[in-house]
């Protein structure tokens, strides 16, 4: 069977002929691949900046970003059953007896950094034609969600930021007072950034009720910004807006939503935050050399403005949940934008040359089903 693999001794992503995957235990699933999205963790994985082949293997089958149907399910599977959509989670626990965060099934919070992930670290992923999973870790998504069920992994980011924000909210309990759980209810937003996390991000927050504003640096005649006004955020360009004109056009910024991955950006945005304000880092930025900051501003709006800054990876079961719940509320409200974050299908083939040529598009994605 096809997989498409990152090779460290060769230096190089390629097909390869991997194992057919069996069902061993009772409550395992085959499954049969149908798309895989590729992002930015894949092309650091191309370069060999980041990833680990399992124990043992020469290469690691790369791929997390996966949406695949169930063709057989072990005799104790009770949870899905043959022909359903369904999105594998990507972190399995370091099943280290002093780590309580995977010992309770929270591996996305791991304390020993001993975690694997499909397709990332330690394990092979789904960029392959069938793969076989405990059904645990699967999650069923509606069939009419067929062609943007990919994005279920992506969009997790923002769900678990969002869940742990909720959390957060709670200290000001006159905020989150009589409206229901997890809405936004008018308060400011200000996504970073307008690749799929940023963009996908940005439907969460409006879902939620959020007032949200998406900056980046595409032009405002450049297609995600249409795309962005389109869907009744704003939008506005970092080449036109500086900073602080930005956030004097937002007014007080409740909330940041990092997603670009630069830490320069990420760090001078922290000078719009507002009173009683949070900022989610979610990007993993590249080894880009020291920056300059003014840190006693930013130490003094922490401390006055009674700010909050925290950082979010992986995704729990709770939030590819509220992943598959939201997916479903974009689908009903914006079909044609949902769709349109899917930029371009390839075939495997195509794979190692998408990796490590340059990023066009949105959300490209590697289509399994027409394989021969
Ligand atoms: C994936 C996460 C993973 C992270 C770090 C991201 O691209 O979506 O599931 O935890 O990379 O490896
Ligand atoms: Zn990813």
């Amino acid at each position: 069977m096809r997989a498409v693999a990152a090779l460290p001794a060769e230096r190089s992503v390629r097909i390869v002929e991997h194992p057919e995957p069996r069902i061993e235990h009772p409550t395992e699933v085959l499954l049969q691949v149908l798309e895989v999205g590729i992002c930015g963790t894949d092309r650091e994985i191309a370069r060999f900046d980041y990833g680990e082949p399992p124990p043992g293997s020469s290469y690691l089958v790369i791929g997390h970003e996966s949406l695949a149907r169930v063709v057989e399910a072990g005799p104790e599977v009770g949870r899905v059953r043959r022909g359903d959509l369904v999105v594998t989670m990507v972190r399995r626990p370091c099943g280290r007896p002093e780590c309580s965060a995977c010992a309770s099934g929270r591996q996305d919070f791991c304390l020993t950094g001993e975690f694997s992930e499909r397709g990332i670290r330690r394990r092979h992923g789904f960029m392959t034609e069938r793969v076989v999973d405990d059904q645990r870790y699967l999650h069923v998504i509606p069939l009419h969600l067929r062609d943007v069920g990919v994005l279920v992994e992506p969009l997790t980011i923002a769900e678990k930021a969002l869940i742990q924000l909720w959390d957060v909210r709670k200290r000001l309990p006159w905020t989150a007072a009589g409206v229901p759980a997890g809405s936004g209810h008018g308060e400011r937003a200000v996504v970073l950034g307008a690749g799929p996390v940023g963009l996908l991000g940005a439907l969460a927050l409006l879902v939620r009720g959020y007032d949200t504003w998406v900056y980046s640096r595409q032009r405002e005649d450049d297609p995600k910004a249409r795309w962005v006004e389109a869907v009744g955020a704003t939008y506005v360009s970092s080449g036109r807006t500086p900073l602080d004109a930005l956030a004097a056009r937002v007014g007080n910024v409740d909330l940041v939503y990092e997603a670009t991955g630069a830490a320069s950006i990420a760090f001078h945005a922290l000078g719009i935050l507002g009173v009683n304000g949070v900022y989610v880092f979610t990007g993993v930025p590249g080894r880009k050399g020291p920056i300059s900051l003014d840190a006693d501003a930013i130490m003094r709006d922490l401390v006055l403005k009674n700010q909050l800054l925290f950082g979010t990876v992986n995704a729990g079961f709770d939030a590819f949940q509220a992943a598959v719940d939201d997916l479903s509320r974009f689908h009903a409200r914006w079909p044609e934008a949902l769709r349109a974050l899917i930029t371009d299908r390839h075939p495997p083939e195509a794979c190692p040359g998408l990796l490590t040529g340059p990023a066009t598009g949105i959300k490209s994605v590697v289509s399994f089903e027409a394989a021969p």
